[in-house]
C-alpha cells in the first residue's frame, strides 16, 4: 500500500521513516519532504504542496492513507477537501483544528467544558486590553489569535512588556500573525507556574489512545534562556506525567475535549497535543492545544513506538481505536536539534552537512527537518536542520549517545543546546 505524509520536517521525516517500518506500506511519499526523506529507502519526495494537486495525486496513484504533519494545511482544510473526494486523510477538518489555529477559540471551548486551563480574557480593543493588563498586573501572557509559527506568545515578566506585548500584536503585528476571521484579538492569561510536558492522543473523533509522555525545550539557550523556538530537542517519557497525572491529564482534559467537541458538531480526528503546565502538586492544566504531532516531540515518541503506526492510524480513521493498545520501547529516547546560523532568526541556507549518514545506528537516527540534497549533497536549508535522536536504558544514557551522535556531524555555523534532558536526569 502506499502512504502520503504531507510536510518537510523532522516530524515529518519521522512518520515516513515509521510508517515505511509497516509491513503492509510499500511506498511512503513525502510532499515536499527533505534531504533525509529523500535518502530514506521506501520513501519519495514530491515536490508538491497545493492541497488540489496532493488530492489529484493521492486519487491518481491510489493512496489508501495521508497523514498530514503541520498545522498550517490543517488549519486550511486540507482535510475536508481529501474526505469530500472520498479520500482517507487522518487529521482534524478546518472546524476542529481551531483548537490550535484559534486560541480565542480553544481558550472558549475550554471555558465551556470546564478543562483546566489559565484563566484569560480575549480582546480585540487595544484599550481594553491595556487596562485589564493593568488591573491585573505582572507576570502575565499575552497571545496572539492566529498561527504565528510559535512565535505568538509573550510571557511578560513586566507591565511594559506587556503593554508593548498589546501594541505589536493589536496594531504593528511585527510578529507577523496570520489573523483569523475576527481580525486582530489577544488572549490575555494568567502565568502559570510548574513544569511543561506534551501529552499527545490518537483521536478517532469518539476514542482516543494517548501516545507517550514528552518534552520538549523550547528556548534556544541552555538552561531555558535566550528567544523562543520551535523547540531545541525533546525526551520521552517525561518523568514529570506520573501515572497519577497521566490518568488526570486523560479525565479532566482529552476526554473533555474529545467529548466537547463531537457534541459541538467537530468530532476531532487526528493526533491531538495538550501542552501541560503540571504544577507541584502534580496538577496539570493546559497551556495550549495543538491539532498535530509536537516537532522535535513526535522523533522521539516515534523511536519508542513499537506498533505499527501504519495498522493504527488506519484504525483511527476507520474510527476503530477502541481495541488499540501500543507498545513502547521502555527505554528513553533524547532528541538534540542541530540548527543552522541565526536561527530562531532567518538562519543562513546552504552550508554543506558531513557526518550525517555514517553517525546513524540501531540505537540513533538522524531526522532531518531543514536540509536539502542539492546535486547529491546534503545542505542546510532551514533553521532547524537535523534532530539526532538516541535510545538508552536511562535518560543519561539516551543523552549522553545523542551527543556522540551530535559530535559526528559537522556544518559551518552549526549550534544545539548541550542540556538537553536536564529535567529528566535531575528527576
Ligand atoms: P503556547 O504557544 O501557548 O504554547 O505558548 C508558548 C510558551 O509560552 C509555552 O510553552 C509556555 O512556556 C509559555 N506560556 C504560555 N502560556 C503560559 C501561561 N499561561 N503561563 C506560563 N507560561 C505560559
Ligand atoms: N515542539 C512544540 C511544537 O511542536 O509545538
Amino acid at each position: 500500500m502506499k502512504v502520503l505524509v504531507i510536510g518537510s520536517g523532522g516530524r515529518e521525516h519521522a512518520l515516513a521513516w515509521k510508517l515505511a517500518q509497516s509491513e503492509r506500506v510499500q511506498a511512503v511519499f513525502v510532499a515536499p519532504g527533505n534531504g533525509g526523506t529523500a535518502r530514506l529507502p521506501g520513501a519519495h519526495n514530491l515536490a508538491l504542496t497545493d492541497p488540489a494537486a496532493l488530492a489529484d495525486f493521492a486519487q491518481a496513484e491510489k493512496i489508501v492513507l495521508t497523514v498530514v504533519g503541520p498545522e498550517a494545511p490543517l488549519a486550511a482544510g486540507i482535510v475536508d477537501l481529501f474526505r469530500a473526494r472520498g479520500l482517507r486523510i487522518f487529521g482534524p477538518t478546518k472546524a476542529a483544528a481551531q483548537l490550535e489555529s484559534s486560541k480565542a477559540f480553544s481558550k472558549a471551548f475550554m471555558q465551556r467544558h470546564g478543562i483546566p486551563t489559565a484563566r484569560a480574557q480575549t480582546f480585540a480593543d487595544a484599550q481594553q486590553a491595556h487596562a485589564y493588563v493593568d488591573a491585573e498586573g505582572a507576570p502575565i501572557v499575552i497571545k496572539a489569535d492566529g498561527l504565528a509559527a510559535g512565535k505568538g506568545v509573550v510571557v511578560a515578566t513586566t507591565l511594559a512588556e506587556a503593554h508593548a506585548a498589546i501594541d505589536d500584536m493589536l496594531g504593528r503585528n511585527t510578529l507577523g500573525v496570520q489573523h483569523n476571521a475576527e481580525g486582530a484579538r489577544v488572549v490575555i492569561e494568567e502565568f502559570m507556574s510548574g513544569e511543561e510536558a506534551s501529552f499527545i492522543v490518537i483521536a478517532d473523533g469518539q476514542q482516543v489512545v494517548a501516545l507517550a509522555s514528552s518534552q520538549d525545550h523550547k528556548r534556544v539557550g541552555d538552561g531555558d534562556t535566550g528567544p523562543n523556538t520551535g523547540g531545541m530537542g525533546a525526551y520521552s517519557p517525561a518523568p514529570v506525567v506520573t501515572p497519577n497525572v497521566h490518568a488526570r491529564v486523560m479525565q479532566e482534559i482529552i476526554q473533555p475535549t474529545l467529548a466537547g467537541m463531537a457534541r459541538e458538531g467537530m468530532p476531532y480526528t487526528g493526533f491531538l497535543y495538550a501542552g501541560l503546565m503540571i504544577d507541584a502538586q502534580g496538577h496539570p492544566r493546559t497551556v495550549e492545544f495543538n491539532c498535530r504531532l509536537g516537532d522535535p516531540e513526535a522523533q522521539v515518541i516515534l523511536m519508542r513506538l513499537k506498533s505499527d503506526l501504519f495498522e493504527v492510524l488506519m484504525r483511527a480513521t476507520e474510527g476503530q481505536l477502541d481495541d488499540v493498545e501500543l507498545q513502547w520501547d521502555r527505554r528513553t529516547a533524547l532528541g538534540v536539534v542541530m540548527a543552522a546560523a541565526g536561527y530562531p532568526a532567518p538562519p543562513r541556507k546552504g552550508d554543506v552537512i558531513t557526518g550525517a549518514a555514517s553517525a546513524a545506528g540501531d540505537d540513533l537516527v538522524v531526522f532531518h527537518a531543514g536540509t536539502a540534497l542539492v546535486d547529491g549533497q546534503l545542505r542546510t536549508s532551514g533553521g532547524r536542520v537535523l534532530c539526532v535522536t538516541a535510545l538508552g536504558d536511562s535518560p543519561r544514557l539516551a543523552q549522553q549517545r545523542a551527543y556522540e551522535g551530535v559530535r559526528a556531524i559537522r556544518f559551518e555555523g552549526a549550534h544545539w543546546r548541550g542540556d538537553i534532558g536536564h529535567r529528566a536526569i535531575r528527576h
